[in-house]
């Protein structure tokens, strides 16, 4: 939970405010507002205090009905100040030192993290002033959120698009919570379903979501590691720069070629089996029954923990309806992992679970709690298990 003063310059992707300030707030951050002249054209005051909690200031320096060393004040109150979007014209602004603004004195009084995210058309975005007052900032330890590459509400296309705001939100959690120990750690994530064909029209698969898995690599991300995320299907949203592998053979592949890691989490759900003769041709509907025989697929998680760059850390999930303890150290023994994760089948599905957590040397109930909880308790441990 941080405290955020969040400035809306006047780019046109002011509009998109309210869903940042939202997705902000049901993190648990307190966001405080202050919206540009420019930005005001796009947007308003009350809109944004509609929509959202947060508390919303015009951009005037002499505010007579509020408190007269609020550009100060606000500056010490809050843990960091992110523009988003920032013009071009407020970069530059900011790079000569202006301060005739609300916003321009909150900037130049802070001693927090401060983070832009430019949004423009991408000749503004390129032109070598913007990019050297980029520079510039950067150099004073401004934290820069990279544009995206795409089409503009201008027509063209290039860089200068305002990034999604999941990804502004992992963006300000990776500054703010990073700490020492994930510092630089690399850590491979599975997540999601595979499917194996049968025929080109047909496949089986299971119903994993890839819900646990991304809460798990957001809040990984939150302390600051290198996540590389290897997706299946999934029907939760995904961050943009991930790995896909749809099948147990292409999870193999592309987790070896991520390899070296640091830690090696293993959520997906994938398939033990594999059609034995994938038939080329779509099966007719002939006879009344039908038989299909499956091979073994090879088993992912035990190729990484018998590979010669084994992480120091892998982390395995079971679903288990009963006997968990004694499944769940079978598992960790069989597979040489460090943990299990025991998944019980009581609530699966829902947004909490009945878990429990097996290492080389213990057995830890964790009751009934939210995937988001039990991400959370994961993570605490890794970093535990880290320094050892
Ligand atoms: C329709 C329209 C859209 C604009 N979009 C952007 C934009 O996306 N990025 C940008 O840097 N400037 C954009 N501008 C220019 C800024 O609004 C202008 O520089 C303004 O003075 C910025 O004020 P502020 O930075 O104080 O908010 C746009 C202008 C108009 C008229």
């Amino acid at each position: 939970m941080a405290k955020i003063l969040l400035i809306i310059t006047g780019s046109i992707a002011a509009y998109k405010a309210a869903k940042l300030i939202n997705l902000l707030e049901s993190n648990g951050d307190i966001v405080t507002v202050i919206l540009t002249r420019g930005a005001e054209k796009f947007i308003t005051c009350l809109s944004i205090r509609s929509l959202c909690k947060a508390t919303v200031y015009k951009d005037e320096i002499f505010q007579e009905e509020h408190d007269p060393m609020l550009h100060i004040n606000l500056a010490r109150e809050h843990d960091a100040i992110l523009v988003a979007p920032a013009t071009a014209d407020f970069i530059a602004k900011i790079s000569c030192g202006l301060a005739g603004t609300l916003s321009l004195s909150c900037i130049l009084a802070a001693e927090i993290p401060i983070m832009l995210a430019p949004a423009m058309n991408p000749s503004m975005y390129q032109n070598s002033i913007t990019q050297s007052n980029l520079s510039f900032l950067k150099g004073k330890n401004f934290q820069v959120i990279e544009p995206e590459y795409g089409l503009m509400a201008c027509g063209e296309e290039g860089v200068g698009r305002y990034p999604s705001e999941e990804k502004i939100l992992h963006f300000i959690d990776s500054v703010l919570f990073s700490n020492q120990k994930f510092k630089g750690k690399k850590i491979i994530i599975n997540l999601g379903s595979t499917q194996e064909s049968i025929d080109p029209v047909r496949f089986i698969g299971n119903y994993s979501s890839g819900a646990q898995g991304m809460l798990i690599a957001t809040e990984l991300l939150k302390r600051g590691c290198e996540v590389y995320i290897i997706a299946g299907h999934t029907t939760v949203s995904l961050p943009d720069n991930i790995i896909r592998a749809y099948t147990a053979d292409e999870m193999l592949k592309e987790s070896l070629n991520s390899l070296p890691a640091d830690v090696y989490i293993s959520v997906a759900a994938i398939c033990d089996y594999k059609i034995k003769d994938y038939s080329a041709k779509k099966i007719k509907k002939s006879d009344d029954s039908l038989k299909l025989e499956f091979i073994k697929n090879i088993d992912v998680i035990s190729a990484i923990t018998h590979h010669k760059d084994r992480p120091k850390l892998v982390v395995g999930f079971a679903l288990e309806s009963d006997n968990c303890e004694l499944n769940a150290k079978n598992k960790l023994r069989n597979k040489n992992l460090d943990l299990v994760v025991v998944n019980k089948t009581k609530h699966l599905g829902k947004d909490f679970n009945e878990f429990g957590m097996c290492s080389t040397d213990s057995y830890k109930e964790l009751g009934s709690i939210s995937k988001k909880d039990m991400a959370k308790n994961l993570v605490d441990k890794l970093e535990g298990l880290l320094d050892k």
